[in-house]
């Protein structure tokens, strides 16, 4: 069958990687692409926010299946605007409609949801600007250090954690009164903060029945032990030691359970991932946030370890037919190193040629921010390049990895040479 996967990051290479593998697989579109994804299908130019070129798009090419990578078109109603076309209904889409995005579209509604289910997740209250001086009193109420968080999407930078009191009370007037993130923070959160170590866990569902993915553990700093400002992620391992069967149980019954078993219960339909970003406090499981989509750099590390077919299981999340499905996973470890432009996450140049790839050996490159100019490929975003690689041990996918990420060159090269330390020797 032809397939089309919407987006041009590291995470939709890995994906276009798995996708080209299935049996079931003819031939695989991505729009937009990426240079990466280019050798495993046909990167497509078409506007996703046009419903209507989108739909000639699927008819034409008898796509059966559209995969959304990226959280904005399935926050933007792209699911949505597809299914009421009638000529689109024999077509599979991945990715949940509006009602189910709103998981990690409006962090007010994803805590709402976590309290009406019981699902564990840090206290909290939401403000708007009319109660910003309640905002405060309940901000004075808390410890240290001061959670906020924009209500809406912020690309990333819509989490402010700080110990000083002060700033706090700056940041979130600036927020809430100054509209600093715009719509996105016309509510604001604030939270109790955990302390405790941070995962990542995956599950594809139907919405009503869910596979569970391997867990990774991403590396979001821009330095080395955790330090600097926070970037798309730096770096990804997987498995996480810590998720043993003990912690998983618990995730599973108290956290994944009760989600998917919520979206029925409130009606809101679901087909696709949702990726739940959980801090393991003292052993047990805490929701920090939900993205219904894979992360990136995880889905580089979790893809390489999916044994089963990822069509064919995304096929029956789509009809419904997830239940006794059984994933099959390989036993070996994944790691990541993402490469990136020097001066990200702040300002940086691309443009630069990207040399060294002729030498790669034993793992997979996944294109990130590249882009062709003439006939050499050139650096064209923050994160470049992930690299990643299996070994039976972490340690030695570690190695696989550091020692091909020093292969590749590029003017103002950076990457971390610390991830996965903590987890060998915690
Ligand atoms: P988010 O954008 O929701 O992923 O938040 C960004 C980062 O802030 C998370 O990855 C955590 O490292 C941190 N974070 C968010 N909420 C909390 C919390 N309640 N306690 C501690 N850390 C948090
Ligand atoms: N790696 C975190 C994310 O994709 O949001």
């Amino acid at each position: 069958m032809n397939l089309l996967l919407i987006g041009n990051g590291g995470r939709e290479h890995a994906l276009a990687w798995k996708m080209a593998q299935s049996p079931l697989c003819t031939q695989l579109f991505i729009a937009p692409g990426n240079p990466g994804t280019s050798q495993f299908g046909t990167n497509v130019d078409i506007n996703i926010n046009n419903p209507d070129a989108l739909a000639a798009f699927l008819l034409r090419e008898n796509i059966e299946m559209m995969v959304v990578g990226p959280e904005a078109p399935l926050a933007a109603g792209l699911i949505d605007k597809m299914q009421a076309l009638p000529e689109l209904r024999h077509i599979a889409f991945i990715g949940p409609t509006l009602d189910g995005a709103r998981l990690e579209w409006s962090k007010d509604f994803a805590k709402a949801f976590m309290q009406r289910h019981h699902i564990p997740t840090a206290a909290y209250q939401t403000f708007t600007a009319e109660r910003y001086e309640e905002a405060l009193q309940f901000l004075r109420t808390l410890n240290p250090p001061y959670v906020l968080k924009a209500d809406g999407l912020a690309a990333g930078k819509g989490v402010i954690i700080t110990s000083d009191f002060e700033t706090a009370a700056n940041e979130l007037k600036d927020m809430l009164i100054g509209r600093r993130f715009g719509e996105a923070s016309a509510r604001v959160v604030i939270e109790e903060y955990l302390d405790g170590i941070e995962l990542s866990v995956f599950v594809l569902t139907d919405g009503k029945n869910y596979v569970l993915l391997p867990e990774a553990k991403d590396y979001k700093r821009i330095g080395e032990g955790d330090t600097g400002p926070n970037t798309g992620g730096m770096g990804s391992v997987s498995p996480v030691p810590f998720a043993d069967s003990v912690f998983m149980n618990k995730v599973e019954e108290k956290i994944i359970k009760p989600t998917v078993e919520g979206l029925a219960a409130e009606g809101i339909p679901y087909v696709g991932f949702i990726f739940f970003g959980l801090m393991n406090v003292a052993g047990n499981p805490y929701v920090i946030e939900y993205n219904v989509r894979m992360g990136d750099p995880e889905t580089e590390v979790v893809m390489p370890r999916l044994k089963s077919d990822l069509v064919e299981m995304m096929l029956k999340a789509a009809h419904g037919g997830l239940n006794n499905y059984r994933v099959e996973i390989l036993p070996d470890a994944a790691s990541c190193v993402m490469i990136v432009s020097g001066g990200y996450p702040g300002n940086y140049n691309t443009g630069f040629p990207i040399t060294g790839l002729e030498n790669i050996k034993k793992c997979n490159l996944f294109h990130a921010g590249t882009r062709l100019k003439d006939d050499t490929l050139v650096t064209a975003g923050g994160r470049v390049i992930a690299v990643s690689a299996l070994g039976s041990s972490l340690p030695q996918a570690l190695e696989i990895a550091y020692s091909n990420a020093e292969k590749i060159q590029f003017q103002g090269k950076y990457f971390r040479r610390d991830i996965g330390k903590d987890l060998l020797n915690p």
